[in-house]
């Protein structure tokens, strides 16, 4: 799958996000490093603070199903119906930090055919990890 069509799935994962607080839908989508994809969204709740990212409930989703070596993840956003552009929170930094290498893909999706595209290190410099 190249990066194009993996923003293509993260868009389509936005389909699903439960956003009824924000009216923020996010959708990501999970490349691991044997070329499966995983998605996710994000899914809220009244009481705010349970609210799991996109980003999170795809690696969740993986990493459950023994799936922990990722290349790159997509991750796209829609308010008001138009795709609007979101880097992953501070967060989904450090889950991505937990399993991902320095130079692991973040592909952020900015329209139908434009991303843009950083590596972990770039975004989560100077990062926490136990050895
Ligand atoms: N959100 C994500 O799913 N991923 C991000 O990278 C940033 C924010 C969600 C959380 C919440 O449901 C909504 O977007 C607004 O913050």
């Amino acid at each position: 799958m190249n990066k194009q069509e993996l923003c293509n799935v993260a868009i389509t994962a936005t389909d699903k996000s439960y956003s009824p607080y924000s009216g923020c839908k996010v959708g990501a989508a999970l490349l691991s490093a044997d070329g499966q994809v995983f998605t996710g969204c994000n899914i809220e709740n009244a009481s705010f603070s349970p609210t799991i990212c996109a980003e999170r409930t795809a690696f969740a989703k993986a990493v459950s199903e023994g799936v922990t070596k990722f290349s790159a993840i997509a991750i796209a956003a829609k308010r008001g119906g138009k795709l609007s552009t979101f880097t992953p929170c501070g967060v989904c930094r450090q889950v991505m930090s937990e399993f991902c290498d320095a130079d692991f893909k973040v592909l952020v999706v900015t329209g139908e055919n434009t991303f843009e595209e950083y590596t972990l290190a770039e975004l989560l410099p100077a990062s926490f990890k136990l050895d």
